[in-house]
């Protein structure tokens, strides 16, 4: 979880968020991300909520939810990995790093372990080209990945209090 989230979904939380930002100009998406920053994804309760706040059919803001893949319509792990698999990132061994990753922890990219303690994630390009295989785990950037250092990583995320 990243600093700052509340934990688990607070549908008055959720009305506040919404009333305080829905005269912004374009304001669904504004909404979307200030719901996710604060809840770590956009719970579907909140769509029908949305709806109503900008005079929009729930079909339309579930089309823009799902359009954007930054929008998770679930919880994420305690720990959160995000493996890229860009073309820097695969020309250095990224390849090597998601099968490594999915096999030690049983997971496919974009899955959430059934405890809720990790996430695998995959994104197409960290900023972080020069330095690959790059990966954010918890939101923090690290470059030149091994399979091993990833193990480590995780391992520091969970003594911190993530898992
Ligand atoms: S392609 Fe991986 S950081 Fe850019």
């Amino acid at each position: 979880m990243h600093r700052g989230q509340v934990s688990g979904w607070d549908p008055a939380v959720a009305s506040r968020i919404i009333e305080a930002r829905r005269q912004e100009p374009g304001a669904m998406l504004p909404i979307l991300h200030e719901l996710q920053e604060t809840f770590g994804y956009v719970d579907r309760a909140a769509l029908p909520l949305i709806a109503d706040a900008l005079n929009l059919s729930r079909a339309e803001v579930h089309g823009v939810v799902s359009f954007y893949h930054d929008f998770r319509s679930e919880p994420a792990g305690r720990t959160q990995v995000k493996i890229c698999r860009g073309e820097a990132c695969q020309a250095v061994g990224c390849r090597e790093l998601v099968a490594t990753a999915e096999r030690r922890h049983g997971l496919t990219l974009g899955e959430t372990s059934p405890a809720g303690d990790l996430t695998l994630e995959e994104v197409f390009c960290l900023g972080n080209c020069a330095l690959g295989p790059a990966v954010q785990v918890d939101g923090e950037l690290h470059g030149r990945v091994t399979p091993d250092v990833l193990d480590a990583l995780i391992a520091m995320s969970r003594s911190r209090g993530h898992a």
